[in-house]
C-alpha cells in the first residue's frame, strides 16, 4: 500500500447512512483536504483501485470524485490521473491547528511559544549561532556520498534480519575508535549500536528497569535529557553543577538513594567544564556503595577546543558502574542518524536483550559507511580539521563580539555564552532573535524549574562564518539593546 492511500485508510462507510456511499466518500476526501492530509497537488488512487479497497462499485468512486471535481477541490487528467487542485477554493475551510500541549498530566510537552521549541530546529541548514550542530560546510560531502554508495550496493542483496545491535564490523571498528580516542577498552561484543543518544538512552533506561526511580540530572542540563527521563517514567532531580562539574555531595544529600546519575563529564553541556578528579572518584564511589549506575552522555567525545580531551569516565578506574553514550550528531552530522552506546560488562546480557525485544537496527547502508569512514582513517582527520576550523570560529566569534562592544563572553565547549543581567528574559531574545535567522539559546532554559535559572545567551561557534559576523553580532547586540 503506497503513502497514496494513507488518508483513506481510516474511511470507514455505512450502508444503514442517510448519505449514499459516494456522498460518504466525497465527504471524507473534502475532510482529508480541509485538513492538509491530502495537500494542493496530491494525487489521488485511481477509480478501480480505491473501489477494492473500500470495497465498493468502481462506479462509486468515480461519482464521489465527480461531486468533487463539481465542487472545484479535484481535477483530472487523462496524463495525470485525479489530483487535488493546486489552488483550493477560498470558501474551503482552514484545517485547524495542531493541538501542541496535549500531553500526559505531569510530563512536560513542547510549547511553541516556549524555551523548547528553540531545542527543536529542524532545518537542512543550520542558524548562524545555532547550538548542537556541526558546521555545514565542514561535512566532507562528497566522500561521505561515495562512502554511502559503496554501503548502499554492499547492502542491496542484503534482505535477511540484520543485528539489532549492530554491524558486527562497525562495532568493531568502534571498539578500536574508542580505545585510541577516548581510552575506553571494550570489546565490540559490549557495543550496541543505536540512531543516536536518544535512541541509546531508552534502551539503556529499559534495560536498567529505572522507571519510578530518581536519576540525578545536571543542572543546568541538556532539558531533553529531562524530558526524556520524565517520559520513561524516570523522576529526574536537578543537581546543581559548579566550575567543578556536578556537585556529588549535593547529589548525597538531597537524593541519596538515586538508581542513576546522568553526566556529561568529558564538557557539560552547557557550562562546557569537565568533571574534576576528585567529583569523578566521588561519583564512583557512590555508584558503587549505592549499587548505581552511571550514564556518561559522552555527545561532544574528541571535539575539545582547548588542550587535550578530558577523559571519558568509562575509561577509568570504576568503569564497571558506567554505561557510555556517544553519538556522531557532533562529530559528523545529526542526519547521519547514528550513535552508540558501549556496556560495562554485567549489563551485556540485558541490553542485548533489550536490544532484540524493542531496538530496530540503524540502517545498514550507512552503518556500512561509516565502517568504511573510521577503517579508512577519514573520521579521525575530519575531527582533527573541525577541531581547528571551530577553534578558529570561536576565537573569531570572541574578538568581533568584543570590538561590538559586548562584554566579555565566556567559553563553553563548543559555544560562548554571553551573560544577562538577572531577570532579563533570554527566551524572548532567542525567540525574537529567530525572525532575524539568528539561532541563538537562552541559557535560563537549560536550567532546571524552580531552580536557580540563570539568564544569557548561547551562540554556537561551528558555523560563525568570517564574512557575516559583524553584521549578525550587530544585530544581535542590537536586539539585546533594545530590550534591556
Ligand atoms: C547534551 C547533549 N547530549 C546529546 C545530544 C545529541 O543527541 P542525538 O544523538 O540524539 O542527536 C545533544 C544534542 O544537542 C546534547 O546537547
Amino acid at each position: 500500500m503506497t503513502e497514496l492511500f494513507a488518508p483513506f485508510a481510516a474511511i470507514t462507510l455505512s450502508r444503514q447512512s442517510a448519505h449514499s456511499l459516494n456522498e460518504q466518500i466525497a465527504l471524507h476526501i473534502e475532510r482529508a483536504i480541509s485538513l492538509g492530509v491530502l495537500p494542493a497537488g496530491s494525487r489521488l488512487p485511481s477509480w478501480r483501485d480505491l473501489a477494492t479497497q473500500l470495497g465498493v462499485a468502481r462506479g462509486t468512486v468515480r461519482t464521489a470524485y465527480d461531486r468533487l471535481i463539481d465542487r472545484g477541490l479535484l481535477c483530472a487528467t487523462k496524463a495525470a490521473g485525479t489530483r487535488v487542485v493546486e489552488v483550493l477554493p477560498i470558501l474551503m475551510p482552514m484545517p485547524p491547528a495542531i493541538q501542541r500541549n496535549s500531553g500526559p498530566s505531569g510530563v512536560t510537552s513542547i510549547d511553541d511559544d516556549g524555551p523548547l521549541a528553540l531545542f527543536q530546529q529542524r532545518a537542512d541548514r543550520p542558524l548562524a549561532f545555532q547550538m548542537g550542530v556541526p558546521a555545514h560546510d565542514a561535512f566532507p560531502a562528497t566522500l561521505w556520498a561515495r562512502m554511502h554508495r559503496r554501503g548502499v550496493q554492499a547492502s542491496a542483496l542484503n534482505t535477511g534480519v540484520m543485528d539489532p545491535c549492530g554491524l558486527p564490523e562497525l562495532r568493531a571498528a568502534l571498539a578500536s575508535h574508542l580505545a585510541l580516542a577516548r581510552g575506553v577498552y571494550c570489546s565490540p561484543e559490549q557495543i550496541l549500536i543505536t540512531t543516536g543518544f536518544r535512541s541509546g538512552l531508552a534502551m539503556v533506561l529499559r534495560a536498567i528497569d529505572s522507571a519510578g526511580k530518581q536519576a540525578w540530572v545536571e543542572d543546568p542540563g541538556f532539558p531533553i535529557t529531562r524530558l526524556a527521563l520524565e517520559s520513561a517514567g524516570v523522576h529526574p532531580v536537578p543537581v546543581a553543577v559548579d566550575r567543578e562539574g556536578l556537585d556529588v555531595e549535593l547529589g548525597h544529600t538531597i537524593a541519596p538513594a538515586a538508581a542513576l546519575a546522568l553526566v556529561t563529564p568529558g564538557q557539560q553541556a552547557p557550562t562546557g567544564v569537565s568533571l574534576s578528579p576528585e567529583r569523578r572518584r566521588a561519583l564512583i564511589d557512590w555508584a558503587r556503595q549505592n549499587n548505581s549506575w552511571i550514564i556518561e552522555d559522552d555527545y561532544l567525545a574528541e571535539l575539545h577546543l582547548d588542550g587535550q580531551a578530558s577523559p571519558a569516565l568509562a575509561a577509568g578506574d570504576g568503569a564497571d558502574r558506567v554505561i557510555h553514550i556517544g553519538t556522531f550528531s557532533k562529530t559528523l552530522a545529526p542526519m547521519i542518524g547514528l550513535g552508540f552506546v558501549v556496556a560495562p560488562q554485567a549489563l551485556v546480557k540485558r541490553l542485548t536483550e533489550t536490544a532484540w525485544w524493542l531496538a530496530t537496527p540503524p540502517n545498514n547502508a550507512v552503518q556500512i559507511a561509516l565502517t568504511h569512514f573510521m577503517r579508512e582513517g577519514h573520521y579521525f582527520r575530519h575531527l582533527r580539521r573541525t577541531r581547528q576550523t571551530y577553534t578558529e570560529r570561536r576565537d573569531l566569534l570572541r574578538d568581533t563580539l568584543l570590538r561590538c562592544g559586548a562584554s566579555l563572553p565566556q567559553s563553553a565547549g563548543l559555544s560562548l555564552v554571553l551573560p544577562l543581567p538577572s531577570g532579563f528574559d533570554d527566551v524572548q531574545l532567542a525567540h525574537q532573535a529567530r525572525t532575524v535567522s539568528l539561532g541563538v539559546t537562552p541559557l535560563s532554559a537549560w536550567f532546571a524549574r524552580g531552580s536557580r535559572a540563570r539568564s544569557g545567551v548561547l551562540l554556537g561557534v561551528a558555523n560563525v562564518r568570517s564574512e557575516r559576523v559583524e553584521a549578525d553580532c550587530r544585530q544581535l547586540l542590537t536586539l539585546m539593546h533594545s530590550t534591556l
